[in-house]
């Protein structure tokens, strides 16, 4: 049964945690609007746009965005009605405390913060072997989930800012940033442990999300008999 109120979900992590990855299986399962941050900019810089060149700058360094690029990019993108009617999967944002008071400014708040807790050790690793299919949007990586065949290898392409190097800034930011973040969502965050293979993380996700939707659909159920309840009296009082 699909509940009244739609699911909404913030997942984040360090770079390279496997985000995106679960974003791929939680979208195939629930069917929600996945937005990412970081695609966004991504869109911008392939389209060359003043946005773009300004926002490549800090992601090459490493660094946030600032606000005033990202923060109306990702609310504009979750205010349109595909999000609102069917929910949404909010990737790599809020990353900061700013951030997250934007949207808890505008009354936006998800259900559940997901946090994808991985050694550093793995994370390094997962970004110096992630590759990317230009055609499909799919994520691989040379050791972990190779890509199918020699046509999908040849097409693969590399982030500019997976590098070793890179990951290590990357890495710096997510650390200052994150302890605020968290202290926002703190009631509804759920640690996932990332360093174990995508589908037994998506397992424990998968359990923390079906137990969203069953305590969202008996809200639902109850308050309709709440209201079913209201209209039988005030029937029986004359009132209808
Ligand atoms: P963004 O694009 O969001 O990058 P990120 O946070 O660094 O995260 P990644 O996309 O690198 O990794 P992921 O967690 O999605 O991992 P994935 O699933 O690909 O941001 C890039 C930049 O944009 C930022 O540095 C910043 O400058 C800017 N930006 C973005 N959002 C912003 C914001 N809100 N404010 C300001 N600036 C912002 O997996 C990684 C690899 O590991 C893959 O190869 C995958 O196959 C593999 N893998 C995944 N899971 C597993 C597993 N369980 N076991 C083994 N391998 C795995």
């Amino acid at each position: 049964m699909k509940p009244e109120e739609p699911l909404k979900v913030m997942i984040s992590g360090a770079p390279a945690s496997g985000k995106g990855t679960q974003c791929e299986l939680i979208k195939k399962k629930y069917q929600l609007v996945h937005i990412a941050a970081g695609d966004l900019l991504r869109v911008e810089i392939a389209a060359g746009t003043e946005k773009g060149k300004r926002a490549k700058e800090y992601m090459e360094k490493g660094m946030l965005v600032p606000d005033e690029i990202v923060v109306m990019m990702v609310k504009e993108r979750l205010l349109q009605p595909d999000a609102q009617e069917n929910g949404w999967l909010l990737d790599g944002y809020p990353r900061s405390f700013s951030q997250a008071k934007a949207l808890e400014g505008l009354g936006i708040r998800p259900d559940i913060f997901v946090l994808l807790d991985v050694s550093e050790e793995n994370l390094v690793e997962r970004v110096v072997g992630r590759r990317l299919d230009p055609v499909t949007g799919k994520i691989y990586h040379l050791k972990y989930s190779p890509p199918e065949n020699e046509e999908v290898a040849a097409r693969l392409t590399q982030r500019f800012d997976d590098t070793e190097e890179k990951v290590i800034m990357r890495l710096q930011t997510h650390h200052q940033n994150m302890e605020a973040v968290l202290s926002i969502y703190k009631d509804i965050t759920v640690r996932i442990n990332g360093d174990i293979p995508k589908e037994d993380v998506f397992a424990e996700i998968d359990k923390a999300l079906s137990s969203i939707i069953e305590n969202k659909s008996k809200t639902a159920l109850s308050m309709g008999a709440g209201v079913s309840q209201i209209c039988q009296c005030s029937s029986k009082d004359g009132f209808m």
